[in-house]
């Protein structure tokens, strides 16, 4: 959205010509008035256009923009096609009188997503000659979840502080919290809630009337872009701020007073989408109390939500954080699916489950979750964490669309072959009413939004995997890098490559072979081998002189392989099939056992680690030649940021390396320096 000016001369000619007359045959307010205002301060800046806005057709070249609700034309001989709510069409008509580019929305949502890919066209060169474009979002709601607390804290946050509060209020300026709203839109985002799932105090009265006005005020800003606002609710709020004495959701009066807090809500912002819930879950309150289960829980919400469109999007991230680290018994994998799966079916018709990507907590690298395809009668959407907690924290680059990507192209085989996860969430697999795409943001109000300037590759490419998840990684990075930095070919080609291997490059000098964690409590950043090995938290290792890695097995160990369909259960079940990437996940070996690769799983570790931080230098490397090509300001940040990802790199290294010589006592094959 820098929206720079156009240096093709010809694109600029082009597009100078179709948008210096823009007819708009929707009426000029709400979204289609952001979408108009959007489209000026783009033609502006990257056309040096003063586009005239007109109601009349003109002759000559236009833009014409179009909202036609529930329209049906022909797309193809004999065959209708009804334009859905956000899907929007972009096509050159070229008649002898006239040469107009047509943009038609099925909403007004749908005309401001056209008017984006537009802007994007515009910025990336691409011509309008005989563009015929057709889109249709992959997935009907695409969340935002912040994890900003009123207190201005952001719960994993590392991009500085919340655009959203300042000491315990909404802020008054809301300034940055539009552009924030302008940047989801343009890359196709439709709902945010707005607070942190773990819902404090004050957090607890939003849903009263001491902060509803201000809630509201958000409501508004956001609804203007096309996004419907959430907010995170607390469970026991009928006992914090309510007065009663239970927050059981087959109480009468418990029912009631959520009858009425809703109610109150709507009277503030009638489109509310709904409540996002963290419940029984390290330590938020939740059903269990009561001895009811989560779709009792779920359900009360639903209920008192229903009569006004509102959803109710409950967790599943639920697991005994109070583990005994001797007990071999429970596995925190296995949680997410006995918790939900037999309670399949009974989740009223609003209620989505959110179900983060893997069944620990995104770590670098773990399986996908297999409650997807599991559920067959119940709404769901998948959860991903954009915000690096486990993955760098936005001081290291690691570009996590591969990662994303690998999960929505996974095949569940929950109806045989073809079951993917992305037909899953889009809901096309079962037909769920609801379905979708959520995820942890990654901004802050630093000026730069991300911490880290790369890592804003990773908040557009969310919202265009999110809009249309056939995209490819490489599409989606060289969009933004494009976009970002200019079309110099060298700068596009480094900073593509940079961000494509990124992701394995962080992999290599961390936890190995899918095992997880290793890092230093509570913080999650850097190495702390045992950290969590003799803690509650249900995250080991295992680690002993022999071998590592947490049997998962059905045969041997704590059974979770089996809760996948055939064949993968099968697959993670077999040492000898189990893929290199998760071994450790689903068993434990001796440092001697060979991998798929041919390696012993020591020297896998080793080399892998010796490995990254030569490829983290590479980055650093690679990014020092843009030097003079890229703005001062940027390169500097990033260079910043890789010269300490190169360090910390090389402290991952020797721990992980040390450790491990030390448990095992078993040299490297090539005698580098272990400690
Ligand atoms: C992780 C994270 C917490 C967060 C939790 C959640 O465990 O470390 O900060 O609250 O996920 O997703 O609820």
């Amino acid at each position: 959205m820098q929206y720079s000016p156009v240096e093709n001369q010809i694109i600029r000619n082009q597009y100078g010509r179709l948008l210096s007359r823009i007819v708009v045959d929707a009426e000029l307010t709400g979204v289609v008035a952001a979408a108009v205002e959007e489209l000026l301060r783009g033609a502006r800046s990257m056309l040096d256009v003063e586009p005239a806005i007109m109601t009349e057709i003109p002759k000559g070249s236009y833009l014409h923009i179009r909202l036609i609700e529930d329209a049906g034309y022909r797309r193809n001989e004999g065959q209708r096609w009804k334009l859905e709510r956000d899907a929007f069409t972009l096509r050159q008509v070229q008649t002898l009188e006239e040469d107009r580019l047509q943009l038609i929305g099925g909403s007004a949502a749908g005309v401001l997503y056209g008017v984006f890919e537009l802007l994007r066209f515009i910025s990336l060169g691409i011509s309008p000659e005989g563009l015929v474009i057709e889109e249709c979002p992959s997935n009907r709601l695409r969340m935002m979840n912040q994890w900003d607390n009123a207190d201005a804290t952001i719960e994993r946050g590392y991009a500085g502080n919340s655009i959203f509060y300042e000491s315990g209020r909404i802020v008054k300026d809301v300034s940055r919290v539009r552009d924030y709203a302008r940047l989801l839109s343009s890359v196709g985002i439709n709902g945010i809630s707005i607070n942190n799932v773990n819902v404090h105090d004050i957090e607890t009265s939003f849903i009263t009337d001491e902060f509803l006005p201000d809630v509201a005020r958000l409501a508004d800003l956001f609804r203007a872009y096309g996004i419907t606002l959430f907010l995170s609710i607390n469970f026991a709020a009928p006992i914090t701020i309510g007065g009663l004495d239970t927050a059981d959701p087959l109480d009468d009066t418990v029912r009631a007073w959520w009858g009425n807090a809703v109610s109150r809500i709507y009277e503030y912002i009638p489109d509310f989408g709904g409540f996002l819930v963290k419940a029984d879950s390290e330590h938020r309150p939740g059903p269990y109390a009561y001895g009811r289960d989560h779709a009792d829980g779920a359900n009360m919400l639903a209920e008192a939500l229903e009569t006004y469109g509102g959803i109710v999007i409950w967790r599943c991230f639920v697991y005994d954080c109070m583990q005994d680290w001797r007990d071999r018994t429970t596995d925190r994998a296995r949680a997410a699916y006995e918790h939900f799966k037999p309670l399949d079916g009974r989740f009223c018709d609003n209620v989505i489950l959110q179900i983060k990507n893997g069944p620990m907590d995104f770590q670098v690298r773990e399986p996908v979750s297999p409650l997807f395809g599991a559920m067959k009668d119940t709404n769901q959407i998948i959860e991903y964490q954009i915000t690096q907690e486990y993955t760098g924290q936005q001081r290291h680059l690691c570009y996590l669309i591969p990662q994303w990507k690998r999960v929505l192209d996974f095949d569940t085989q929950a109806t045989g072959a073809g079951s993917d996860v992305k037909r899953v969430v889009s809901g096309s697999l079962f037909g769920m009413k609801y379905s979708g795409i959520a995820a942890v943001s990654n901004i802050g109000d630093d000026e730069n939004w991300t911490g880290h300037p790369l890592a804003q590759a990773n908040l557009y490419g969310y919202g265009r995997l999110t809009w249309n998840s056939d995209l490819t990684s490489e599409e989606i990075a060289e969009e933004w890098t494009r976009m970002t930095f200019g079309n110099d070919i060298t700068v596009v080609s480094t900073v593509l490559q940079m961000l494509i291997q990124s992701w394995p490059i962080y992999e290599n000098y961390t936890s190995p072979l899918g095992v997880g964690w290793m890092v230093t409590p509570h913080y999650h950043y850097g190495p702390d081998v045992d950290g969590y090995e003799y803690s509650r938290w249900g995250t080991y290792h295992f680690a002993d002189r022999n071998g590592v890695g947490v049997d998962r097995t059905k045969a041997t160990g704590t059974g979770y392989a089996a809760q996948y369909f055939p064949p993968h259960a099968e697959m993670y079940e077999s040492l000898e099939r189990c893929p290199d990437e998760l071994l450790l996940f689903f068993h434990h070996v001796p440092y001697v056992h060979r991998l798929q690769s041919g390696k012993t799983v020591i020297q896998h570790i080793y080399d892998t680690h010796f490995l990254g931080v030569e490829q983290a230098e590479q980055l650093q490397q690679n990014w020092a030649a843009l030097s003079g090509l890229v703005d001062t300001a940027r390169y500097e940040q990033v260079a910043g940021r890789l010269a300490e990802q190169v360090e910390h790199a090389q402290y991952w290294r020797d721990v992980i390396n040390t450790y491990f010589y030390r448990k095992s006592g078993i040299p490297d094959v090539n005698g580098r320096t272990i400690y």
